[in-house]
């Protein structure tokens, strides 16, 4: 049995949502998972897990700072135990667009970081346009109109592929994505 933390960053609570699943899946392996937000300021001690996974969400165009800033700080127990990253975004809707080599965000995010994870998972976002305030909802809506998305101000739509979700679970609960 292995420790396990995931550490996520999130504004609407989709990539939380992604966390869950993958302790689901993780825990039926027999292992242990604590999961833990990242925000400004809030220190994450990884020095009790085994395997280590962050995941965060992009926001015009970006995962938040903290998250590459956390990644600096800890890239010595990143490097030496199992670790995998995951990046959870719209653009991933397209299943070309689901690969870290094909995924924008995730190609730059991981040229501006000093860890290269040996796993990597790239999901599908929510868009669930009652949440957001009027800016972001007119801003989002402009996004999804020039990607072809949806753009229904009613409308939610959730682009995740769970089976993707549950293999990349498997995965880290097999032996490490190391
Ligand atoms: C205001 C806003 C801006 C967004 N910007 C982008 C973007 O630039 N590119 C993209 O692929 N997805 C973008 N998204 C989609 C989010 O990545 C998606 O909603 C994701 O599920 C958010 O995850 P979270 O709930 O964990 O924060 C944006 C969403 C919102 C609401």
């Amino acid at each position: 049995m292995a420790s396990v933390i995931m550490v996520y960053s999130t504004t609407d609570g989709h990539t939380l949502k992604i966390c869950k699943r993958l302790r689901e899946v993780i825990e039926q392996h027999g292992h242990e998972v604590t999961i833990a937000e990242l925000k400004p300021g809030v220190d994450i001690d990884l020095g009790p897990f085994e395997r280590i996974v962050i995941g965060a969400s992009i926001r015009y165009g970006k995962h938040k700072p903290e998250v590459a800033d956390f990644i600096e700080r800890n890239v010595e127990p990143l490097r030496a135990k199992p670790s995998a990253f995951f990046s959870v975004n719209a653009v991933a809707r397209k299943p070309e667009k689901r690969d870290p080599d094909t995924n924008p965000y995730v190609r730059k995010f991981l040229k501006s970081i000093s860890w290269q994870p040996p796993a990597i998972g790239v999901f599908g976002g929510k868009i669930d346009y009652a949440k957001y305030g009027f800016v972001d909802k007119t801003m989002i809506r402009f996004i999804m109109w020039m990607m072809k998305g949806p753009t229904d101000p009613n409308s939610v739509t959730e682009f995740t592929d769970w089976d993707a979700v549950d293999a990349f679970g498997r995965k880290i609960a097999a032996d490490g994505p190391a």
